[in-house]
């Protein structure tokens, strides 16, 4: 495995393997590896001859009160849990190679409507300091393939909208949450949680589970639904964000068009922000859910 930490160093590397008529895939990351990124890494593996991982910590899509300082950086740990998956690439820029010219007065990419709501609403600015990393990232590597975690399922939709509206060669692949045995999605966050707050915290997931299982079975009163989740999540100690059943496609309000609803959630135990999501598919013909793995 090779490691590049400037653009200049990773461009003729990479060009070589295209030289080579080898297709390329892409994840990237903000690094504090855990087996949900893994789990990327292997698909991707799959997918294509050459896998680039990169590691950065990317301040633009941290606001002012947020983690960005906290936020773990363990690239020694990465390296290795990489090297060991088989990656050929890893792409860990600092933060003057991807912002040359500073942070400030710098060209943003934002998409509208899917990146204003949900996470977007309540961390302003969040959204569009991914979409532009992420096409920093996209034009410094050039990638066939690129994959995201459903995990954050918003941000995949965002990625995905920008790919298409932009005309991005890029294919997006969107990859299965990974878990926890109890439950609870696998988060670089989830490092900050006390011990406590660890035992309550699957509980995001059993609440999700619970609405996806009420919806399968005919419950199609969404705002009671909600209010429910959200009341049982405040007894389990959390604060919530949001507690939401949307149209898993456009994120709004279901609608008689509605083929796929997600139920999102962002909650907090503590300091600690914690996201997950579950989706489901709606049979048009008897209007009985199906559950998105196929329950
Ligand atoms: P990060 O939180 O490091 O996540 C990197 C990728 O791993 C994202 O696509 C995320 O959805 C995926 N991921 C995280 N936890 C997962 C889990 N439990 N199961 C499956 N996939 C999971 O998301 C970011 O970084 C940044 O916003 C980034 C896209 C790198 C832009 O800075």
């Amino acid at each position: 495995m090779r490691t590049y930490n400037s653009t200049a160093a990773l461009k003729p590397a990479l060009a070589a393997f295209r030289g080579q008529a080898q297709t390329i895939a892409f994840v990237p990351t903000m690094g504090n590896l855990h087996e949900g990124h893994l789990d990327l890494v292997r698909k991707a593996r799959t997918l294509c001859d050459i896998v680039v991982v990169s590691v950065f910590v990317n301040p633009l899509q941290f606001g002012p009160n947020e983690d960005l300082d906290a936020y773990p950086r363990t690239l020694l740990a990465d390296k290795e849990k990489l090297f060991a998956e088989g990656v050929q690439v890893l792409f860990a820029p600092g933060v003057n190679d991807v912002y040359p010219q500073g942070m400030d007065a710098q060209t943003l990419v934002h998409v509208p409507e899917l990146g204003d709501t949900l996470c977007g609403s309540r961390r302003p600015g969040h959204f569009d300091g991914v979409t532009t990393v992420v096409s920093k990232l996209f034009n410094m590597v050039q990638p066939d393939v690129a994959l995201f975690g459903e995990k954050d399922f918003q941000q995949l939709s965002i990625v995905r909208k920008m790919v298409t509206d932009l005309c991005m060669p890029i294919e997006i692949i969107g990859v299965v949450t990974t878990r926890d045995e109890d439950g609870l999605a696998k988060s670089s966050r989830n490092g900050y949680l006390s011990l406590q707050h660890r035992r309550i915290a699957p509980t995001l997931n059993q609440t999700l589970n619970e609405c996806r299982e009420a919806i399968a079975c005919g419950f199609d009163n969404f705002l009671q639904l909600e209010s429910h989740a959200r009341l049982r999540l405040l007894q389990a100690g959390f604060e919530t964000d949001y507690f939401t059943v949307r149209d898993a496609r456009t994120l709004k309000a279901v609608t008689d068009s509605t083929e796929e609803v997600a139920i999102l959630a962002a909650a907090r135990l503590g300091e600690t922000r914690l996201i997950d999501n579950v989706r489901l598919v709606l049979n048009p013909i008897s209007d009985w859910g199906m559950l998105a793995d196929g329950r």
